[in-house]
């Protein structure tokens, strides 16, 4: 099971245990659960309300990708993403530190998750 360490400027770290493998069991979820005062709004990766910065923690390649269209595009929006580092994830394989918490599947990989960034 990965550990998820949530981390914000303002509040105490909170580490989880998240159960993997589950296609619905997305940052935002574990978040909610976990009462984390973490912002946001659709829920459906549309608004970027939900902005989180992802470290990967394990020393194997980060499993969290790959992002779907609509998060590309919303990132690129918040201006977190360029066209050539969507390019350079496409071909190297690896997600961006960037994501929308309503929109990443939590993998079997320990994690950092900044939220309350901007
Ligand atoms: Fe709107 Fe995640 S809550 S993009």
């Amino acid at each position: 099971m990965p550990n998820i360490t949530f981390t914000h400027p303002d509040y105490k770290d909170k580490t989880v245990y998240a159960v993997a493998g589950s296609h619905t069991e997305t940052i935002l979820k574990i978040a909610k659960e976990s009462k984390l005062p973490i912002q946001f709004d659709c829920q459906d990766g549309e608004c970027g309300t939900c902005l989180v910065k992802v470290t990967h923690l394990d020393k194997n390649t980060p499993k969290g990708g790959p992002l779907t269209a609509k998060e590309q595009t919303v990132l690129q929006q918040l201006g977190k993403l360029t066209s050539d580092d969507i390019e350079r994830m496409s071909v190297d394989d690896i997600p961006s530190q960037w994501r929308l918490a309503c929109q990443m599947i939590v993998r079997d990989e320990d994690l950092l998750v900044e939220y309350g960034v901007s």
